[in-house]
């Protein structure tokens, strides 16, 4: 979580900083701010909260430097306040630091900078980052008998600073994306990566630093996806890499295209509208791209055979439309398929060799959680296989394989639109084994396509308003479901609660009776999920026993005649049992959006929370 930038080139720095932050703040609004150079004095500018904060304290004043970093936090060492804020600078004001990402060691670090007499002005791990490249740079400076010179005003050469960052980023453990500006040094960003995203992007006579690829949209369109152990610097017409021995590092960039619109709200007041309403079309483009790349193609089939067994881990949303692949794999192709949260999975000692093929289920392709999973399924020898949304995350980089997502940006915190993209990736990786495995399935792509093309422009805005105003201050609700309906229900308490702040809780409607149901009484709310033609009688019974202890039952369904047996019933399409993920989600995503609004809450902000969770 965090974000950072930075500019160098010949435009005022401090404004494009603001603009790439603005798309990056999805990563943390705890607190923001920049740093950047003028005239060589660095000068630092923070404040808490959301960036407009930041954004309104600087409006008024045309800040001449053309060299400037930027970061939006999401507070992990420290509470969000303006000193934990950053750029985190050093106590002789020699550099200053954005960063993304966890010092693990921080603690004896800072204890031993104490020691040696340097003085602290916050509770991060950042500001240690910062204080110990001075120290390192000025024991270098002592060693050369310059220890008289004011340490601000010295200029220290690039090669000395690289080789200060190289000695700082060996002494520090954990995971960190970190871009500086050093004082003396007008015109360049040097920065360094281990484990947190950091790309650098190219522009004409400017050069860029973000930690995701939107972040430049507009002003870079060339990128490279820097790797961990790789340091260097950025000028407005140079870019330097080195590798952790300091060997430069001969970098390819890659061309990305975004469009302008795809990052802008439009006629939408808030992006997780927007992206609910964009459902649809993540289905369509993801089949699409993955069709016409040919990406399942690549993924040899000798890997399927024989003693092979499949594994899928993921977080969140992720997670959920992993659930459903799990479902639909075991259920059409018999074949067992291991599920595990990837930070559980990484700790539980998993049974991985190399028949293991493993999926890697990622909207940022970068949670951290997810990604030490990769890294521990390759060490085993695993096949590798990634879904991801964000093109050159560091996910697609170490993986094997790559199936892309079609979503596009996904801005608000809240998955909705990258999880149907999920969904549809998935499906067509299920019907690519199929036919590897010569099993008949009763689904394909042309007819999800065909199913999302019908339904895109269902609209559940209006018949929700009476639920919303009901349940709005509902302190828990229940969901419930059978099947591939229990996986949809957790989806659909999981938007709810992260956006409303209402405690939601998913069951298997069967499981009822063994605990929840004692919960249950006449001013309880329960949304039940019914699309599976098969369970109708069994989640009837269940819909029966919460109705006697007066529970008011909200049925998302397609089935008729069930409407006397329910408070309310919101009508979805009639299709194939296996695909209605792919319709029933969105009176669910819909639902949780009306009623975040409803309590004037920021749905795509929600608090405490994060879109990339690029920390264990
Ligand atoms: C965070 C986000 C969720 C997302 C999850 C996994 O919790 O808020 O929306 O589902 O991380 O993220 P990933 O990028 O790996 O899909």
């Amino acid at each position: 979580m965090c974000g950072i930038v930075g500019y160098v080139g010949d435009r005022l720095g401090v404004p494009i900083a603001l603009k790439c932050l603005s798309a990056l703040e999805y990563r943390g609004y705890d607190s923001a701010g920049v740093a950047y150079i003028d005239n060589g004095k660095i000068y630092t500018e923070k404040r808490v909260g959301k960036l407009v904060n930041l954004y309104n304290s600087l409006k008024n004043k045309i800040i001449p430097s053309s060299c400037a970093i930027g970061h939006t936090r999401w507070a992990t060492h420290g509470e969000p306040n303006k000193n934990n804020a950053h750029p985190q600078t050093d106590c002789n004001g020699i550099l200053a630091v954005v960063h993304n990402g966890i010092i693990e060691n921080f603690d004896s670090i800072k204890q031993d900078l104490i020691a040696k007499g340097v003085k602290f002005n916050s509770d991060t791990d950042t500001e240690v980052f910062a204080q110990l490249l001075a120290y390192n740079l000025c024991a270098k400076l002592m060693h050369n008998t310059m220890h008289n010179t004011a340490h601000n005003t010295i200029k220290f050469s690039k090669k000395t600073i690289i080789k200060a960052l190289n000695k700082t980023i060996q002494q520090c453990e954990g995971a960190y994306a970190v871009a500086i500006v050093v004082a003396g040094i007008d015109d360049c960003i040097f920065f360094a990566k281990n484990k947190s995203p950091l790309i650098i992007g190219k522009g004409e006579e400017e050069s860029y630093l973000a930690s995701d690829t939107p972040a430049l949209l507009g002003f870079a369109n060339k990128f490279y996806s820097i790797k961990d152990g790789e340091l260097g610097y950025i000028e407005k017409n140079k870019i330097v890499v080195f590798n952790d021995n300091l060997e430069n590092v001969k970098i390819k960039f890659q061309q990305i295209t975004i469009k302008t619109e795809q990052v802008m709200l439009g006629e939408f007041k808030h992006f997780m509208h927007k992206e609910i309403e964009q459902g649809a079309s993540s289905i369509i483009e993801t089949i699409d791209r993955i069709k016409k790349l040919k990406v399942l193609q690549k993924i040899p089939p000798k890997i399927f055979e024989d003693k092979f067994n499949l594994h899928i881990t993921a977080c969140g949303t992720a997670l959920h439309a992993g659930l459903i692949a799990k479902y639909i794999i075991e259920n059409q192709l018999r074949v067992p398929v291991d599920l595990d949260y990837a930070s559980e999975f990484r700790y539980k000692k998993p049974i991985l060799d190399a028949h293991s093929v493993c999926l890697f289920i990622s909207q940022s392709g970068e949670t951290a959680d997810t990604l030490s999973c990769v890294e521990l399924a390759k060490q085993k020898g695993a096949t590798t296989i990634a879904f991801t949304n964000v093109p050159a995350s560091r996910m697609e980089s170490i993986v094997d394989f790559v199936v892309p997502t079609g979503a596009g940006p996904e801005i608000a915190v809240a998955s909705t639109k990258a999880y149907l993209a999920q969904l549809a990736a998935l499906y067509a990786f299920i019907e690519y084994l199929a036919i590897i495995l010569k099993k008949e399935i009763k689904f394909n792509c042309g007819m999800i396509k065909n199913l999302a093309l019908k339904y895109s422009h269902q609209d559940y805005t209006k018949v929700l308003d009476d639920i919303v105003e009901e349940i709005k201050n509902e302190e828990s609700i229940y969901f419930i479901g059978r099947g591939v309906d229990y996986l949809l229900a957790l989806e659909g308490a999981l938007k709810l609660k992260e956006i409303s702040y209402i405690h939601c809780e998913a069951l298997p409607a069967g499981e009822l009776k063994h605990g929840s149901l004692a919960l249950i009484n006449n001013n309880s709310f329960v949304v039940a999920v019914l699309t599976q033609s098969n369970l109708i009688e069994k989640t009837l019974n269940n819909i029966h026993e919460l109705n006697s202890r007066g529970a008011k039952v909200i049925l998302i369904s397609p089935f008729t005649n069930l409407e006397n047996f329910v408070y309310k019933q919101i009508y979805i399409p009639n299709v194939n049992d296996l695909l209605t993920p792919f319709v029933a989600m969105k009176p669910l995503q819909t639902l949780a959006y009306k009623v975040s609004i409803s309590k004037n809450l920021d749905p795509d902000k929600p608090r405490n929370l994060a879109k990339s969770v690029t920390v264990e």
